[in-house]
């Protein structure tokens, strides 16, 4: 197949990934969350084509692509190609005005990260189609749309965080979002003297998406029991460490761990956002490890190199947190360093992780950035 990669593009849409600074796998559970975009993105730009219903779609970071017919979509066996065709396939269920269309994708985005590019991917599609094609959705049908496609064709039965955080941002803010009730709340952060370091593992241990899904149902399984005694218990989020220990002797040690998590971190979402708002950097570091103790002992969704990394900063008196961010099983953390010692820092982290698990590391600084725009070539 020739790929045309140098059509002429009528339009460009930046697609950011995201960081989360607290509120980990709360979102399934119906809590809180304090993501926010991030300026690393994927860039797509688009044209129509003459084809009622053939499209192209090329990525020229990996010079890989594939093409599609819009009347016979259907899963394929290609990870990346599954957030292409879910999202085509969740429009297709809205609308029939598309019609061929190619497309071209650039990320500076690590994959496999942390740092959602899935749901970069799947918003930034749905955002150019809808423009390009008039579809008149609005942003919010594209997050849920984007959401529902990963569960239909990825097959991770994620919360809405990622695909929400991608598109709503706003610049030099976090999103203090409301899963069940989809409200949510600019939060403006300002970390001067320090800055939020990433530092990406280089893993990711491909247990993710089961280990995800499980994590879920466990969840479920502990509010089923909840349910019998607090009939108000919906979802974690309606649950308090009271309730759970009057039911402790009816639940596993693995599914009380699961929800002790949730409900905890969902109580340090709000302290986070207060904490933030108060400008109390020390507080915002001290959450930030202990949540990491309770994504590694009792949630059990990190790993030896991420483990590894969060235990190191500790003994860096110019860090105030750190903690893996995202789903988890590696990744990257996230760090709050002050802007002096960033190079020491990153140096020193950079050798000791070598020394252990003969890997490179890659650092680089984010700063809360804009959601998904668009604008025409
Ligand atoms: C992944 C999912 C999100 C969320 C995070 C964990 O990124 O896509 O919905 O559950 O994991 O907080």
């Amino acid at each position: 197949m020739e790929f045309i990669k140098n059509f002429k593009s009528e339009l460009i849409v930046e697609s950011p990934g995201r960081i989360n600074l607290i509120g980990e796998h709360t979102d399934y559970n119906m809590g809180f969350v304090l993501p926010t975009a991030i300026e690393k993105k994927i860039v797509f730009q688009f044209a129509k084509n003459e084809s009622p219903n053939k499209c192209q779609v090329y990525s020229t970071t990996f010079n890989t692509g594939f093409e599609l017919d819009l009347n016979t979509l259907e899963k394929s066996s290609v990870e990346w190609e599954n957030y292409i065709l879910g999202v085509l396939n969740e429009i297709s269920k809205r609308t029939n005005k598309l019609s061929g269309f190619n497309c071209t994708i650039e990320s500076n985005l690590p994959t496999g990260s942390g740092l959602s590019s899935s749901a970069a991917l799947e918003c930034g599609l749905a955002f150019g189609l809808n423009d390009l094609f008039d579809l008149g959705l609005s942003k919010m049908e594209m997050v849920k749309l984007s959401q529902i496609a990963e569960h239909t064709y990825a097959g991770t039965q994620c919360g809405i965080m990622d695909q929400f955080a991608s598109v709503m941002s706003q610049k030099g803010h976090m999103l203090l979002l409301d899963c069940r009730t989809l409200e949510y709340k600019p939060i403006p952060i300002n970390l001067e003297p320090y800055k939020i370091i990433l530092l990406n593992t280089k893993v990711s241990h491909n247990l993710a998406t089961s280990e995800y899904n499980t994590r879920k149902n466990e969840c479920e399984e502990g509010v089923a029991i909840l349910k019998q005694d607090y009939p108000e218990v919906n979802y974690l989020r309606d649950a308090s460490m009271a309730m759970l220990e009057g039911v402790k002797e009816r639940i596993s040690e693995t599914v009380y761990n699961r929800c002790s998590f949730i409900i905890a971190e969902n109580k340090r979402v709000h302290q986070m956002a207060a904490a933030l708002t108060a400008n109390d950097l020390e507080t915002v570091g001290q959450i930030l490890y202990k949540a990491h103790e309770g994504i590694s002992k009792f949630y059990e969704v990190s790993c030896a190199e991420s483990d590894f990394l969060v235990e190191f900063s500790k003994s860096n008196i110019h860090v105030l947190g750190a903690r893996q961010t995202g789903g988890g099983f590696g990744g990257c953390t996230l760090n709050i360093v002050h802007k002096n010692a960033v190079d020491d820092f990153v140096n020193a982290a950079t050798q000791a992780y070598r020394e252990k698990f003969n890997i490179e590391l890659d650092a680089f600084e984010v700063k809360p950035s804009t959601g998904t725009f668009s604008y025409s070539n």
